[in-house]
């Protein structure tokens, strides 16, 4: 459509047409070559079942890109043939190009025009939504920088969010914060181009940090949870590989006076109450300094006993308010450590509980250091082998399946949680929730936080669960494992022979 320009030049000038100057042609040539890129590449993304992440780069940002290019470079040469044109004959070609729509080839080169115009308005409007779309995508965002991303991706596809998108955590609601993040987003694919990114990605990238809001969109904090029971299972690192279970019941908790009874472990967002902390490092790894101000709008400030702050740099500090992040840092990368990854191995069945030390072997070889994924999975493999075949010589020789089942799911755990490449493993992220591997909850509940009047912040263990039974080799250590049977207020018979709704209906009644 851009070869429509010089046909509405005046009639003198139609001899030699504009266009035929070198600018514009390569303008030409890029744009025509974009086009049929831009076709070819939307015919396989259409065909293909699971079109790989760089048809979509060079489809939706890339060949667009070239396109508008080319056309801006046609515009350009028009202009700049027209000024040298101009330049040997001042007078006789006026300064703009004179359009009378009384000449029918004119009228007719101009509605061409204008038609191919919007017709490519309208198809760039359409790409413009699908590159809109394509860069909120999680393809594009997990995979197209693959080895940057590889980590956070691996993680995200194992975890409770695996159908959540990227966006709606990083993004969430709202145009300010679409712009914000396209903004940084665009300096994130540069870095990743140009390997200009820190290894590991730290945490938190700015700007990226997940809000209250954004979790809200689909959790609402006002639900009161009551207590869920949690049953966790661990294995020993004798030859038996004793297996332990502690059951408890989680005091999540919630809600706010008016929806329920506020209470637990997310009574922190009940929205009367705001908890403010200052932390000395970027993670918020270290806490010396937390403020609580109650429903009632009572505050209390605890300080660690061991900190050295002093009432200036108390001032000055960056006070965080404590949301979901604080607790929740890790709902969607988990970097699950290897002591945990192999108990829920030994658990699942995946390693058979039979090997001798097969818990802390695998625990061992998986923390070892290495410089490469490779690296690590030979080492796995020689590491497991080589104890069996010089500790447990007929072990080797009789049960070398299970043996091999074990490496290789070793070798999964660690190409699933530990990245030698990015750098990134479960102690460079640490999960804030709980407090048996990383400080956690203990940052504040360690029982060293203090107020002026000698309030502590709780560290009693039945502040945030209650332990309903712990079992080791299968027996209890504590009694109530199997449960006490459920008495009826008043005798009505075998229970199990009886139909609850029969008597209880909801309404009027027992
Ligand atoms: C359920 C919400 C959620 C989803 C979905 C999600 N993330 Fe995250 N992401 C987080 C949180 C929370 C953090 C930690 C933020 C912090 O502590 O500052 C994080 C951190 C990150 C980091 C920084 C490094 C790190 O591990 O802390 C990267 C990179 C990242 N996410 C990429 C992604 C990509 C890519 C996807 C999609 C494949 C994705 N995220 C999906 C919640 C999410
Ligand atoms: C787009 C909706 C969506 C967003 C946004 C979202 N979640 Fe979720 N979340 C879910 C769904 C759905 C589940 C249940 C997954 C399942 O059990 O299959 C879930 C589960 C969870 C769980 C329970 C995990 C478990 O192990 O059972 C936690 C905790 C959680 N989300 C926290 C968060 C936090 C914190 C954020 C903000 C960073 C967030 N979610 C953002 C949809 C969302
Ligand atoms: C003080 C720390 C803390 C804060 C702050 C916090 N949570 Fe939780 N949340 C927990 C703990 C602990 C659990 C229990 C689950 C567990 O142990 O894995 C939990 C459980 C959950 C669950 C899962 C309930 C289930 O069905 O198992 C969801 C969903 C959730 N939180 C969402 C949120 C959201 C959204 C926010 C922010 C508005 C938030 N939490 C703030 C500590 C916290
Ligand atoms: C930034 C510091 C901080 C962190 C981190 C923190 N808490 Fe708290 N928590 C507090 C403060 C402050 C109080 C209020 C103490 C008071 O004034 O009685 C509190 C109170 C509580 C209470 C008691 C609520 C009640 O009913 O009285 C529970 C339960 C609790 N926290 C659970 C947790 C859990 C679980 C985690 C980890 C997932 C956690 N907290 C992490 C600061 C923190
Ligand atoms: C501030 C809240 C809080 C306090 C205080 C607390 N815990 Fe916990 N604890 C948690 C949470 C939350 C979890 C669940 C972590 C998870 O879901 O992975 C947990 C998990 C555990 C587990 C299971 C860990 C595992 O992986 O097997 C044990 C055991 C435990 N706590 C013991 C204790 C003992 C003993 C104390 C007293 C010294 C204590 N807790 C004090 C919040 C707390
Ligand atoms: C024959 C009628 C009948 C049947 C069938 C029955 N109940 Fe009841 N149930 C009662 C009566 C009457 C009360 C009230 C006792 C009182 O108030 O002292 C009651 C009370 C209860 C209560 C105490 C809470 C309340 O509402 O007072 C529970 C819990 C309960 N029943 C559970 C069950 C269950 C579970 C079943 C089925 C296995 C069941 N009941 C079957 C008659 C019945």
């Amino acid at each position: 459509m851009s070869t429509e320009r010089p046909k509405l030049q005046g009639p003198e000038e139609r001899k030699i047409s504009l266009i035929r100057n070198p600018v514009s042609l390569i303008g030409a040539a890029l744009a025509a070559t974009s086009l049929a890129t831009i076709a070819f590449l939307f015919f396989v993304n259409f065909v293909s079942v699971r079109p790989n992440p760089y048809i979509g780069v060079l489809l939706f940002m890339v060949a667009p890109a070239f396109l508008i290019l080319g056309l801006l470079l046609i515009l350009l040469g028009l202009l700049l043939e027209r000024r040298r044109r101009r330049k040997g004959k001042p007078g006789v070609i006026p300064r703009f190009p004179r359009i009378d729509l009384n000449v029918p080839a004119q009228r007719n080169a101009f509605t061409f025009f204008v038609s191919c115009a919007a017709v490519f308005v309208l198809i760039s409007a359409m790409g413009s939504y699908r590159s809109y779309e394509f860069t909120d995508s999680v393809q594009f965002c997990g995979q197209t920088c693959h080895t940057v991303m590889q980590p956070e991706y691996t993680t995200y596809l194992q975890s409770p969010h695996a159908r959540v998108e990227c966006v709606e955590c990083h993004v969430g609601p709202g145009a300010g914060w679409y712009v914000h993040s396209k903004l940084s987003g665009s300096y994130q694919v540069y870095a990743a181009i140009f390997h200009k990114y820190p290894r590991p990605i730290p945490t938190p990238v700015a700007n990226l940090r997940p809000a209250q809001q954004t979790c809200e969109q689909c959790h609402w904090p006002r639900k009161f949870y009551g207590a869920q029971l949690k049953v966790f299972y661990h294995y020993g690192d004798d030859e038996k590989n004793t297996p332990r279970q502690i059951r408890m019941l989680i005091n999540t908790g919630g809600a706010q006076p008016n929806t329920g009874l506020p209470a637990g472990i997310h009574w922190h967002m009940n929205i009367e109450n705001r908890i403010t902390y200052i932390a000395t490092d970027a993670q918020h790894q270290v806490i010396p300094w937390v403020q609580s101000r109650d429903m009632q709008g009572r505050t209390a400030v605890y300080m660690a006993k061991d900190s050295s702050l002093t009432p200036e740099q108390i001032g000055k500090a960056t006070k965080h308010l404590m949301d979901c992040i604080d607790c929740h840092d890790r709902p969607s990368h988990i970097f699950t450590p290897p002591d945990r990854s192999v108990d829920d191995s030994l658990l699942a069945g995946r390693i058979d509980r039979s090997l001798p030390f097969i818990k802390q072997q695998g625990v061992l070889a998986l923390t070892k250091s290495y410089n490469t994924t490779d690296e690590a999975l030979r080492g796995i493999a020689a590491d497991i082998q080589r104890f069996y075949s010089t500790k447990y010589a007929d072990v080797y020789a009789s049960r070398g399946t299970p043996i091999q089942a074990a490496i290789a799911d070793l070798q999964h755990i660690y190409q699933s949680t530990i990245f030698p490449y990015m750098k990134v493993d479960w102690r460079t992220h640490p999960n804030n929730i709980g407090h048996f591997y990383t400080p956690g909850c203990f940052r504040c509940h360690d029982g060293q936080h203090v107020s002026s009047d000698g309030k502590v912040i709780p560290k009693d263990c039945d502040t945030c669960h209650t332990v309903l039974a712990q079992l080791q080799s299968g027996v209890p250590l504590i009694k109530h494992e199997e449960g006490i049977p459920f008495e009826h207020p008043v005798d009505i018979g075998d229970l199990t022979q009886v139909s609850c709704s029969d008597c209880h209906n909801g309404g009027v009644g027992p």
